[in-house]
């Protein structure tokens, strides 16, 4: 009997109820008997972190009001979500933080619009910013609780999430637990961090440890990190965050180096229901006519991950762009990123516990793999090949200081092009 429209559909929902069934299953594994394995594994993960200094270190500038909601609607708009898509939907944001990028949403008059926000600090400022919003919206609900216990009765056109959510397994069943909060056929909006595109910010991390002791107070470790890292934060144009929640929340953030999140990850855990819309930075090319485009033809993801890898060196620094090049050379990046990752996470480990002969072997595998990817990436462009020779020099100062790392002047304006919002439509087969 040939498969009708409707059919699709009920065997789609049968699938999203199953799957919402093991994700329960494997959701309690996670939370409930390995809780204590899954917290050592994030250390706490950004909540605790938050709530231990009593932060939320998300706030932008938004005194010109117009230029914070031009530049939500241009985020928006290259997630194929212009103002009107969200009219009349029903709307949900994960982990929204400050609220100011709420406000955007609110003022396009969804129907209905549910905050998710458990940090009692970003509570109050998204009260405070909705207090004081003038512009005609939709006043959201909040709900104070994390995003693991939020059993909402409805499902939602649009699902938002961003800048929380890396590839640790318990936060890659949040994901799926975020796709399953979307009716078939809407959107998930979230954010990706590609290794690639994270590195030179782990490099400050890394070297930001060094620089504080670690029983220096909290607050003077931010002002002396603001301090050393001005001089790089000052490259970087149109930055709406202060250096001082930036080094918050990178620098001293615990859970930084689990914030990594490539698509592969995504495509992993939620790609057989999740098909990528568009992304911002738009670096996705498909030149298939779309008449073409039918049944297993469509292959939107597979188009999708070509040109990601194909452009895997461009996530590196986001003042460049360089043509596509073949996969191959990007995987052979890719591996020395991973080499790197791992190098990092061994070296945090054993700082962590107290340092010890474990931490020199790691900073030599991190020295290494610095070395490697410099090479690599100065045959592409000789700058970026000088800016990590300098990188690599200053991490091997065995006696490192605040005004060598404050004077780098060829690595002090690369950061990486390290968050890319990406929209996928979830259980949207063609009907
Ligand atoms: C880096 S901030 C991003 C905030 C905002 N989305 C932005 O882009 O400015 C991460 C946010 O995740 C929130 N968060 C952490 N754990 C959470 C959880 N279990 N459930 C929901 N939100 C959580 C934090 O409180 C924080 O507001």
């Amino acid at each position: 009997m040939p498969e009708t429209a409707k059919t699709r559909w009920m065997s789609r929902n049968r699938s999203t109820a199953t799957l919402t069934r093991i994700n329960r299953e494997r959701h309690y594994t996670c939370y409930g008997f390995d809780g204590d394995m899954m917290a050592g594994l994030s250390g706490g993960g950004h909540l605790a972190y938050y709530k231990e200094h009593g932060i939320s270190p998300v706030n932008y500038d938004i005194r010109d009001l117009q230029a914070h909601l031009d530049r939500r609607d241009s985020l928006y708009r290259g997630l194929g979500l212009p103002a009107v898509a969200f009219r009349g939907c029903d709307v949900l944001e994960v982990a929204p933080g400050s609220g100011q990028n709420s406000l955007y949403v609110a003022a396009t008059m969804p129907t209905h619009y549910d905050l998710v926000e458990p940090n009692p600090t970003a509570i109050k400022d998204i009260k405070s910013q909705f207090a004081n919003f003038e512009l005609p919206h939709t006043a959201p609900v909040l709900w104070t609780t994390r995003l693991e216990e939020f059993e909402p009765q409805r499902r939602y056109d649009i699902v938002i999430c961003e800048n929380w959510l890396g590839d640790l397994p318990h936060e890659l069943l949040l994901i799926r637990k975020l796709a399953d909060l979307v009716r078939p056929g809407g959107v998930l909006a979230m954010t990706l961090t590609p290794l690639i595109g994270l590195l030179p910010n782990m490099m400050r991390k890394l070297l930001a440890l060094r620089l504080v002791s670690r029983d220096m107070p909290f607050a003077e470790k931010a002002a002396r990190l603001t301090e050393v890292f001005g001089p790089h934060l000052q490259t970087i144009q149109n930055m709406t965050r202060s250096h001082r929640d930036w080094v918050m929340d990178c620098l001293l953030n615990p859970h930084y180096l689990n914030i990594i999140l490539p698509i592969d990850a995504v495509i992993a855990e939620i790609g057989s229901r999740a098909e990528v819309l568009a992304t911002v930075p738009r670096f996705y090319i498909d030149w298939r006519w779309f008449k073409s485009l039918l049944a297993s033809e469509r292959r939107f993801n597979a188009s999708f991950h070509a040109s990601y890898i194909r452009n895997l060196h461009n996530f590196v620094d986001y003042r460049r762009e360089f043509p596509a090049r073949a996969a191959e050379e990007n995987q052979t990046l890719d591996s020395i990123c991973r080499d790197f990752r791992a190098a990092a996470l061994s070296w945090l480990d054993v700082y962590n516990s107290a340092g010890g002969s474990d931490q020199v072997t790691a900073a030599e595998m991190i020295g290494r793999s610095i070395r490697r990817l410099g090479h690599q990436l100065g045959t592409i462009d000789p700058d970026l090949g000088v800016a990590f020779e300098e990188l690599c020099d200053v991490w091997e100062k065995p006696d490192l200081d605040g005004e060598s790392v404050a004077a780098m002047a060829h690595f002090k304006g690369l950061f990486g092009r390290e968050t890319v919002y990406i929209s996928l439509v979830i259980d949207g087969a063609a009907t």
